[in-house]
């Protein structure tokens, strides 16, 4: 089998649902459940045997041991993070524990259960840590795409975080020999996404007819890629990518963030007209992220030679799905709408007015 670590967050759970459409290897799912994990994104695995979850902190080492032992997989997929940048502000204290903390201590457990193992099943072991774009800092708008080897420059301290982590996993290949593979992607976007983040925020303000708050200008740049290409070149790099190597993934759209509310309001528009005028009458400018990198892209030409992965998605057929699963399930956004998250949004948007 395979473990995932922060399956029921948004990228790990879309991971672990497309995985088991494809293939019939089960997947030990390993999440703390923080207020970005929620088991409701699984449930149609309840009854299926080939989903094993265990409620987990990777910083847990002996629960992460007993797992390793029990279960013996044959390749970690590390998707566990602390992942939302304004949060990251407010309390960075979490970012540094999980992202650093815990990556180390998921490294080290997986040195030692690797280092035990019969050698055909060393030999085939891999350590897949899930990283960001964020780590190389901010592009001015001339500035070429971020490749592989530009040099690290985190600006926030998740993305601070998130290259520690990337630091150690690189260690551990270098000076341990533990298979690792790392990658490195853009702003990921689609179904059970937490409404923190921009796309399914703009969505559920828009529904519930609430402002929808742009930061600063609006003319930050993302490159956003659709979650399911995403899974497609994790699963990519885990099957052919190359030991100790890192791996950009991006969608090849760079789109302004008011271009990317203006879209969603056009959507909206469309499905689910308003009474009188458009969403885009809620569109509010509030204060400015402090530290606001300016603009991320990804040149992911590496996936692409060498393994063959190009995206699925254009950011307009991405976009449609995304809306129109939010619309089909208002239920679930309710749902993880849930009193700290209410708690949030007062904390991230009160002073922003
Ligand atoms: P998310 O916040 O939606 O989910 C994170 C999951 O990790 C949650 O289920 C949470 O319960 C779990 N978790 C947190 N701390 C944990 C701990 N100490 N032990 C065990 N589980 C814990 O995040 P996401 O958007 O799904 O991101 C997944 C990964 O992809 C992260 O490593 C993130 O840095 C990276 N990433 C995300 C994006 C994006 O656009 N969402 C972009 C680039 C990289
Ligand atoms: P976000 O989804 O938080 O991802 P990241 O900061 O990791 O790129 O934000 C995407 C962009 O949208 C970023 O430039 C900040 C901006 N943004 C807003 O303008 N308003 C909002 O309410 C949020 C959450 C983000």
């Amino acid at each position: 089998m395979i473990l995932v670590t922060g399956g029921a967050g948004f990228i790990g759970a879309n991971f672990v649902l497309d995985w088991l459409k494809g293939s019939d290897e089960p997947v030990l799912n390993v999440d703390k459940l923080t207020y970005a994990g929620n088991l409701g994104t699984l449930k149609s695995l309840k009854d299926d045997t080939r989903h094993v979850f265990a409620r987990a902190d990777i910083c847990d080492r002996e629960a992460i041991d007993a797992l390793l032992e029990q279960h013996k997989p044959r390749a970690i997929l590390h998707f566990a993070a602390e992942s939302h940048v304004d949060r990251s502000i407010h309390g960075p204290a979490e970012f540094v524990q999980t992202n650093v903390v815990g990556t180390f201590i998921l490294l080290e457990a997986a040195r030692m259960y690797w280092s035990k193992l019969p050698e055909d099943e060393k030999q085939a072991f891999r350590f897949l840590h899930v990283s960001t774009d964020e780590v190389y800092g901010s592009l001015s708008s001339t500035d070429p795409q971020f490749s592989e080897t530009t040099p690290y420059a985190p600006n926030s301290p998740y993305s601070a975080t998130k290259a520690g982590s990337d630091h150690l996993v690189r260690a551990y290949h270098h000076t341990y020999g533990l298979p690792v593979l790392t990658t490195n992607c853009s702003n990921n976007y689609g179904p059970y996404q937490f409404p923190e983040k921009l796309i399914p925020l703009m969505i559920a303000n828009a529904l519930n007819g609430k402002p929808l708050p742009v930061y600063g200008d609006g003319q930050n740049v993302r490159d956003w890629l659709y979650v399911g290409d995403h899974c497609s070149a994790i699963r990519e790099v885990l099957a052919r990518g190359a030991l100790g190597e890192t791996y950009n993934v991006g969608g090849w759209n760079e789109k302004k963030n008011l271009e990317v509310v203006h879209t969603l309001c056009d959507l909206l528009d469309k499905a689910k007209p308003k009474s009188s005028g458009s969403y885009r009458d809620q569109i509010t400018y509030v204060k400015d992220r402090p530290g606001h990198d300016r603009r991320y892209a990804i040149d992911a030409r590496k996936l692409e030679r060498e393994l063959g992965w190009k995206p699925a998605e254009t950011f307009d057929t991405g976009l449609a799905k995304t809306v129109q699963w939010y619309l089909d399930n208002q239920a679930w956004a309710d749902e993880v709408a849930s009193g700290d998250y209410r708690r949030w949004v007062e904390t991230n948007y009160a002073q922003r007015a």
